[in-house]
């Protein structure tokens, strides 16, 4: 007899704290689109009290999403559990989850706060979340450092008040498999009330273990995984979706319960994560790196050839690897366009927003005979699905690069509206083109990160470029794509600064001294 084993995915809000990870409504939409694809059973869609941008974020969702149950975390108190059960009133099935630390350090130095005042107040943050939904998950923040005894004792007093999942987090990723799953049996164990419940681990991957430990704790008995698609989160991140889903399948004789996933949409999923939040995914990655399925030597091929099994766990293609998807081509009309955009779970906001997808399609299918999918997912991500309202756009851009010679950059921007030129040298065209852009906008920003990667293959594929720029604390992804990689560059520190410039402040959860 096999267990449901849940996926609750937390990319859009515990990965949106990686930094320049933010997105925007339209991209958690999109998002939350393809997770439904992929039958994940809970989707965090955010921290609605964070600030108005997110309340509307997971407000969409929950509009959005009709197959998935939509949640949004809330500190333990009446403000962020209200904030949480209004963004979530659309859902067909909407869920809050509340939270408040629970480890000596976290209570005496963070919160200030004595144990009994930390229990109160967890009961009453699960009653006011009960007043929204009967779907209510508690959490006690830096479980892993917590005292056993204290962390029964706050399990009891939560599910007499009418929680439904108890979240075990290994917050600093400081656990150890053994000693972690060891935990949740003795939990489910000394608990009182622990069969009223669904237990569930969520585990940062700090000392890489987040996985190991999530699936220890399955061994113990826990039925939830909190996890992000690519390991996206925090500092070192989360568990990675894919590497939970497809431990727990391979290993069928281990495991007592399986996930409902469609494992066929991870990895276009997790291209789309990428994309958006402009964090690429390292080649050699568990199931969604490029490398993932390569099979280098000379033997493993010869291996492979005469019987897959020899050096496969897994095939490719029950996890998404069905190589690019042909989607369309230059003779495609605007109704086979739009079809294809609805097939992926994009829908624009307006006819105008469609046009203008249409014609940059046009441009690009006059540069590129074949169109895959990621292709269109990343034209899209050039203005997001409501169309353009950012203060920087590129209008030209010349390079002249030679060897021998200093490499020199022509830029025209929009900049509210009014056309401004410059030009500029640098020691590549790269930098001579982000040297010109940068004497029009002033920015004064940091550069971070520049990366580039090929989104399809062939040589003619569109390069993929992200852009991080840290200013005034704030830290920002910007991403561009085009068949030629320095008009992507440019796209990308524009884009980057488009996001600068929009100034959306919002609380992290967890950065708070109170509840
Ligand atoms: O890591 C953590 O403890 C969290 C909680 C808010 C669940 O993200
Ligand atoms: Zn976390």
């Amino acid at each position: 007899m096999t267990d449901t084993l849940i996926i609750f995915d937390t990319t859009m809000r515990d990965g949106e704290q990686s930094p320049g990870a933010a997105m925007s409504r339209d991209e958690k939409v999109r998002i939350a689109r393809a997770l439904e694809r992929m039958r994940v059973n809970v989707i965090e869609a955010g921290f609605a009290a964070a600030s108005p941008g997110d309340f509307e974020s997971v407000r969409a969702v929950a509009e959005s999403v009709r197959e998935s149950t939509i949640c949004s975390l809330a500190r333990a108190n009446e403000n962020d559990v209200r904030r949480a059960g209004e963004a979530i009133r659309p859902a067909a099935s909407g869920r809050i989850h509340t939270f408040i630390a629970t480890s000596p350090i976290h209570m005496e130095k963070k919160l200030r706060m004595a144990p009994d005042q930390v229990v109160e107040q967890a009961v009453r943050a699960v009653k006011w979340a009960r007043e929204y939904t009967d779907d209510v998950e508690f959490s006690a923040e830096d479980a892993g450092r917590s005292e056993l005894d204290f962390l029964c004792r706050i399990c009891t007093a939560v599910i007499d008040a009418g929680a439904r999942t108890i979240n075990i987090p290994d917050t600093v990723g400081y656990n150890v498999p053994h000693q972690f799953g060891s935990v949740l049996r003795q939990l489910i164990e000394r608990v009182p009330n622990s069969d009223k419940v669904v237990w569930s681990v969520h585990c940062h991957n700090d000392l890489g273990l987040a996985v190991a430990n999530s699936l220890a704790a399955v061994l113990a008995g826990a039925r939830q995984v909190e996890c992000t698609v690519n390991g996206l989160g925090e500092r070192a991140g989360n568990a990675s979706l894919e590497e939970i889903v497809m431990a727990v399948r391979t290993r069928r004789d281990v495991f007592t319960c399986d996930t409902r996933i469609d494992s066929t949409q991870i990895v276009p999923t997790s291209k789309l994560v990428s994309q958006i939040t402009g964090y690429p995914v390292q080649p050699n990655k568990a199931v969604v790196g490029a490398n993932a399925f390569a099979h280098e030597s000379g033997i493993h091929q010869d291996g492979v050839l005469k019987h897959r099994e020899t050096y496969e766990i897994m095939r490719a293609e029950d996890v998404g690897w069905s190589t690019n998807r042909l989607s369309l081509g230059k003779l495609s009309g605007r109704n086979a366009f739009k079809t294809k955009l609805q097939e992926l779970g994009i829908a624009l906001a307006s006819e105008e927003a469609l046009n203008a997808a249409f014609a940059r399609f046009k441009v690009l299918a006059d540069k590129k005979r074949e169109i895959f999918d990621e292709d269109l997912q990343a034209l899209i991500g050039e203005d997001g699905p409501q169309g353009n309202d950012d203060r920087y756009g590129l209008v030209y851009l010349r390079i002249h690069s030679e060897t021998g010679e200093v490499p020199q950059a022509s830029v025209t921007l929009s900049v509210g509206g009014a056309e401004q030129a410059t030009q500029s040298q640098g020691s590549g065209p790269v930098d001579a083109c982000f040297r010109a852009i940068e004497s029009i906008v002033h920015s004064g920003a940091e550069l971070l990160l520049y990366s580039v990667n090929a989104i399809t293959t062939g040589t003619d594929a569109q390069g993929e470029v992200t852009v991080r720029l840290a200013k005034d604390g704030r830290v920002v992804n910007g991403q561009g794509a085009d068949t030629d990689i320095i008009v992507a560059s440019a796209k990308a520190y524009l884009n980057a600064l488009n996001r600068l410039v929009s100034g959306v402040e919002r609380l992290n959860p967890q950065a708070e001294e109170t509840v």
